[in-house]
């Protein structure tokens, strides 16, 4: 156990800046006099990649499980299952001598181009929140620390190192930080990790607001702010803004700019010790769990299937599945035989074992003749011969599984997709078989949406199973069997068209800058508001069985923003089979004094039911499912008033709507002043009683002088209506002739009323 006040206070100014950087790719800095051990760091997110060569960051790694990647988890909607996840990944971090995983990864998926969407989990901040802390309390219950990242909006990985991504506050607020926010004040994860790209002008590894003002100060977070890997680029700034550790090491020229920086007072020594301290505690919390040993791979592999199976969304079903009483069935594609289960980059897995489709189908249908066409070669490209044989083979058996999967490393660290389509090859290859057998299904393999227009509609059924990990060929036969019942929903919107995504015209930025001209309104956000049809929207997965929502209440129709409100529905599995429903709720504020999304998802739960059996699902609603980002007040507001409640088993399938009222205690300080509009000097209370009068005097003596001067009666108020846009000092500089005073005097008089109390 270390005694950090004692060490510190025992520690030169050069072991302070060393021991803010790292000392090879993956350790911290040990400081052996005062026995201070390093601790080691892997990635992350989905299982670990402990390499074996510890000065290199793309090496050879043992052998871990690779759990299913962060789309597939969040499809999942059930957080007790990442729980149990980050109680594994512990497990084999604690064996390969890992102290932190650097992982969940909870940026959100601003588009589906994002090379790196594979690894978050979703549009949606508060599903990111809710899944993210339940891996964290996996890990950490177990002792092993997790590291959240990439704070902040590193939503691209074109020019990620460089880019700027121009974002509101509001936005930032209620779309981009929230995930954090959660995960930081519910979970207490040890680490947080800057991204690369800066945030409005400021690279994230020195932006003060993010690492100090907001995570430290306002939401309390006690632990290590690490960089991402080579995201420093001025060591002395960057500790000045609150990154404690820099990643990788050694970087001896930085730690001399450290100390020359604090001798010199350009940096101050507190900033460095609170840096040093939180390093300390780190190594400190990280030394209380004993690290080697084993670790049970049959058990993970287990685990990993069961979540792949979990997670994985049934999209389109005629009723061909799941699969009874078939004789024969001819299975197609590369991907069946070389499944495509990971990304690229610094989340790549070396697996423990990999099951393949083609195995895992064979051992559910022992009595079932089997065939196999590969559908396209190992290049990709469009073949007339691969696409005849797999047409044979598919005529011949009464059902045609064909595996279509995203190329090797088209999804990856470090690069966006081009596209949203499946490679031409693949979009032919099935029609050729749907054409020829009526009941294809199509298995998808990929960590973020494509677009299906080219084909969906001439298949029976398409599963998506995402990058499902070592063991989701286990799962997808699960699912095909109907041994498992899926429940996974999707957790992204799939649009039909790349045309159609919410950043299309503002995407990937250009001259070092990307504008978020979209603004909140990313996902379903964007789509609801513009009325747009998706292919699949978000929320949205089928089951082999129903589920009838009945009996909707609310714990109080009218309730205070502190004390929220439960909701209640009764959900009946109406047909033949057990099955898992996942029931959202989104939350509509009536109206609002800014525009606001037209719902947004506050509360689900997962509920697993008997074929007739009822149970009541009751979510609570706490102050932020009603609360928006006021820029103005820089705070969370909510705002009286009414407020739907739609409860639904997507975002596009509401089946009941609670209105319930909403009594806000948020005391605003006035915001008036000159340049204030009318409009919101008369939306506010204070302004309206003081300026009210006064402008219905306004109003109608300017109607009487319009009238006349149009040679007639007076005109209607409406016509006035062109005043309430217009700062309060304008409006009465036009009618100056008939105040008491210049307008200035008066707006300042009104001023004094309204701020004063008077
Ligand atoms: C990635 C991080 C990763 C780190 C270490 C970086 O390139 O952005 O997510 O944890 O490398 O491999």
């Amino acid at each position: 156990m270390l005694d950090v006040e004692a060490v510190l206070a025992q520690m030169t100014l050069e072991e302070k800046a060393a021991l803010c950087i790292g000392a090879t790719a993956w350790d911290t800095s040990a400081v052996e006099r005062l026995g201070v051990p390093a601790i080691t760091m892997a990635d992350g997110p989905h299982g670990l990649r402990r390499t074996t060569d510890a000065n290199l960051l793309l090496t050879q790694s043992l052998p871990a499980t690779c759990f299913p990647t962060a789309s597939c988890l969040a499809a999942t909607w059930n957080p007790a299952l990442l729980q149990q996840m980050g109680e594994a990944l512990a497990e084999e971090a604690i064996a390969l001598r890992v102290d932190v995983l650097l992982g969940p990864g909870v940026n959100m998926k601003r588009s589906p181009l994002c090379g790196r969407n594979f690894e978050y989990f979703s549009e949606d901040p508060f599903l990111a929140g809710e899944m993210a802390v339940a891996l964290i309390n996996g890990l950490q219950s177990r002792g092993v620390g997790a590291c959240v990242k990439h704070f902040a909006a590193n939503n691209q990985e074109f020019q990620r190192m460089v880019i700027s991504a121009e974002v509101d506050e509001r936005t930032l607020r209620e779309i981009y930080l929230p995930a954090f926010e959660a995960a930081v004040k519910r979970a207490k994860p040890w680490m947080v990790m800057c991204a690369y790209n800066k945030v409005n002008g400021v690279l994230a590894s020195e932006h003060r607001q993010l690492l100090t003002d907001i995570l430290k100060q306002e939401w309390g977070f006690e632990g290590v702010v690490v960089s991402d890997w080579g995201a420093v680029r001025d060591r002395v700034k960057s500790l000045a803004a609150g990154l404690d550790l820099e990643m990788p090491g050694p970087k001896p020229s930085h730690a001399r700019a450290v100390v020359e920086a604090a001798r010199a007072g350009l940096v101050a020594e507190a900033a460095l010790d609170d840096a040093v301290r939180r390093v300390l505690r780190l190594v400190d919390k990280a030394r209380r769990t004993p690290k080697g040993g084993d670790f049970d791979a049959e058990a993970h592999h287990a685990l990993a299937r069961q979540i792949a199976a979990e997670g994985m969304v049934l999209l389109k079903n005629n009723g061909v599945l799941p699969l009874t009483g078939v004789a024969s069935i001819a299975v197609i594609g590369r991907s069946a035989r070389e499944p495509y289960f990971q990304g690229g980059g610094s989340s790549n897995v070396n697996p423990t074992r990999v099951d393949a489709p083609w195995d895992a189908l064979r051992q559910h249908g022992a009595a079932i003749r089997w065939a196999y066409a590969e559908g396209y070669p190992a290049d990709g490209s469009p073949r007339q011969e691969f696409i005849d044989e797999a047409v044979r083979v598919a005529a011949e058996a009464d059902v045609a599984l064909v595996f279509a999967a995203l190329p090797p490393l088209s999804e990856s660290e470090g690069y966006d997709r081009a596209s949203l389509d499946l490679p031409p090859a693949q979009v032919s290859l099935i029609r050729a078989v749907a054409a020829a057998q009526p009941n294809t299904v199509v298995i998808l393999n990929n960590g973020a949406p494509m677009v299906m227009s080219a084909w969906i509609d001439s298949v029976a059924a398409v599963l998506e199973a995402w990058m499902m990990g070592q063991a989701g060929a286990g799962a997808i036969a699960d699912i095909l069997f109907g041994k498992v019942n899926p429940s996974g929903k999707l957790a992204e919107t799939f649009p039909l068209r790349l045309e159609d995504t919410p950043a299309h015209l503002n995407w990937p930025g250009e001259a070092g800058k990307v504008r978020y001209g979209e603004g909140p309104y990313i996902g379903y956000r964007y789509y609801d508001a513009k009325a747009l049809p998706v292919l699949f929207p978000f929320g949205f997965g089928l089951s082999y069985t129903t589920f009838a929502y009945t009996n909707p209440r609310v714990s109080a129709t009218t309730f205070r923003d502190v004390d929220g409100v439960t909701v209640y529905v009764d959900v009946t599995n109406t047909g033949a089979v057990a099955g898992k429903e996942v029931v959202q709720v989104y939350v509509r504020d009536r109206q609002a004094s800014l525009p606001r999304p037209p719902k947004e998802l506050k509360g689900f739960a997962k509920v697993e039911l008997q074929p007739g059996e009822t149970r009541t699902v009751a979510i609570s609603l706490d102050f932020r499912a009603f609360a928006f980002y006021h820029p103005k007040y820089q705070r969370w507001v909510t705002e009286s008033g009414e407020f739907d409640l739609l409860i639904g088993a997507s975002s596009a399938d509401v089946r009941h709507t609670v209105t319930v009222a909403l009594e806000s205690t948020v005391a605003l300080p006035c915001a008036l002043d000159a340049e204030s509009t009318v409009r919101e000097w008369l939306a506010d209370p204070r302004g309206r009683a003081v300026f009210g009068p006064l402008f219905e005097q306004m109003r109608r003596e300017m109607a009487r002088v319009m009238g006349a001067e149009a040679g007639g009666e007076p005109i209607g108020m409406d016509a006035l209506n062109f005043m309430l846009d217009m700062p309060l000092v304008a409006v009465l500089g036009f009618q100056e002739a008939a105040l008491p005073a210049p307008a200035e005097a008066v707006v300042a008089g009104l001023l004094a009323k309204v701020h004063g109390g008077a």
